[in-house]
């Protein structure tokens, strides 16, 4: 998921405002109440709890060797994981476990707080006018939407100046402190991920870093995932690809619940602390011109432990086009996507998302 960018329309807009008061995912767990009936899956995508018949594992990437000179294995294990899965569990990334932790554990304590103390950073104003970031829930687009089983904490991270710290939390004290060097080190882990695409597509090595200027978004997504009593119904997250450039998470250490689409099957992401997920987004399956993979991923609830994830979306300055790059193109392979303002393409991302339907079919040639 990522959302970012106007929203459709002021229509939808209006739509969206009902019933927001009282949706978050934690006081319902709490309340011990069944799931209402929004939050069940229909058909066809009931499916959720069927085991993959597949033994294929999410590929392990090492960060420090694939820029090394005899890293030339890591990097064929890099770009068959960037074109046949569209994510890897990134290892020697840089950034200290220690770091990480904190990172997890401050959010963690950010989601136990009391209601009223999230409150203060929350994305409804008034209770009823929906915000893009803050604290709570997606906005409810349409009234047959099926709703996910996750809270939220929503915030622009990059550009620095367009921050809204108004809906940044306060407590934990340190929150602020620590997202924001969170923030630094996932653009440093970025710049060195997009170096390395570059290289092994034999491309010039600052095509794909070069376009994510000054003007860039990164914006984070706290998730917290509650008990569920009924995960055989009810999704963390619905399947979905990221409209991002490209994704970066911090997937709890000790509760598994993604799930990656591959060759048609559902595979689990495993628990793999001290890691981070990179996930290509749709952004960078453009402007390769769909050499690499955006990937069809969901999360599970779980009615046993609650869980928790970091994630880092990365997009364009939503100013600038989004198209395949030129490198990528030639006869053998012509360009395979329209040209979009970031902007549009996010905002169609919200409808397309809240109608369950995949945003980049939209725009391919
Ligand atoms: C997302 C996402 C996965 C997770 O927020 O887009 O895919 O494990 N999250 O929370
Ligand atoms: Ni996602």
């Amino acid at each position: 998921m990522f959302g970012l960018g106007p929203y459709p329309n002021s229509k939808v807009m209006e739509e969206g405002k009902k019933e927001m008061g009282s949706r978050l995912v934690q006081e319902l767990a709490m309340s011990g109440r069944d799931a209402p009936t929004s939050y069940i899956q229909r058909d066809p995508v009931r499916q959720i709890n069927s085991p993959p018949h597949t033994s294929a594992q999410v590929p392990v990437i090492d960060l420090n060797r694939l820029s090394q000179s005899d890293g030339a294995d890591e990097s064929v294990k890099f770009r068959d994981a960037l074109q046949s899965w569209g994510l890897f569990l990134a290892v020697n990334h840089g950034i200290p476990s220690s770091f990480l932790d904190e990172v997890l554990n401050l959010s963690t304590e950010f989601f136990h707080l009391p209601l009223e103390e999230k409150q203060k950073f929350a994305n409804l104003v008034d209770g009823k006018e929906f915000k893009l970031e803050g604290y709570g829930n997606d906005i409810v687009l349409r009234d047959d939407q099926t709703l996910d089983w996750n809270d939220r904490l929503y915030l622009l991270v990059q550009p620095e100046d367009q921050r809204n710290l108004d809906v940044w939390p306060t407590n934990p004290v340190s929150f602020r402190d620590v997202l924001h060097t969170f923030g630094k080190n996932t653009q440093t882990v970025r710049a060195q991920i997009l170096r390395a695409m570059a290289k092994v597509l034999e491309l010039k090595e600052d095509c794909f870093v070069k376009q994510f200027d000054e003007k860039a978004n990164m914006y984070a997504r706290f998730n917290y995932y509650p008990l569920c009593k009924r995960p055989d119904l009810v999704f963390g997250l619905k399947p979905h690809a990221d409209a991002s450039a490209m994704t970066i998470l911090l997937l709890d250490k000790e509760v598994a619940g993604l799930q990656v689409r591959k060759n048609a099957e559902w595979v689990d992401v495993p628990v793999f602390p001290d890691s981070l997920l990179v996930v290509i987004g749709d952004g960078i399956e453009i402007m390769s011109n769909g050499i690499f993979k955006s990937p069809i991923h969901r999360v599970v609830a779980n009615s046993e432990k609650e869980r928790l994830s970091v994630v880092m979306f990365s997009a364009l300055d939503p100013e600038k086009n989004l198209e395949p790059l030129d490198e990528p193109i030639d006869e053998t392979r012509p360009r395979m996507y329209k040209t979009v303002k970031t902007k549009d393409y996010l905002a169609d991302h919200f409808k397309h998302f809240a109608e369950g339907k995949r945003t980049l079919d939209f725009y391919k040639i």
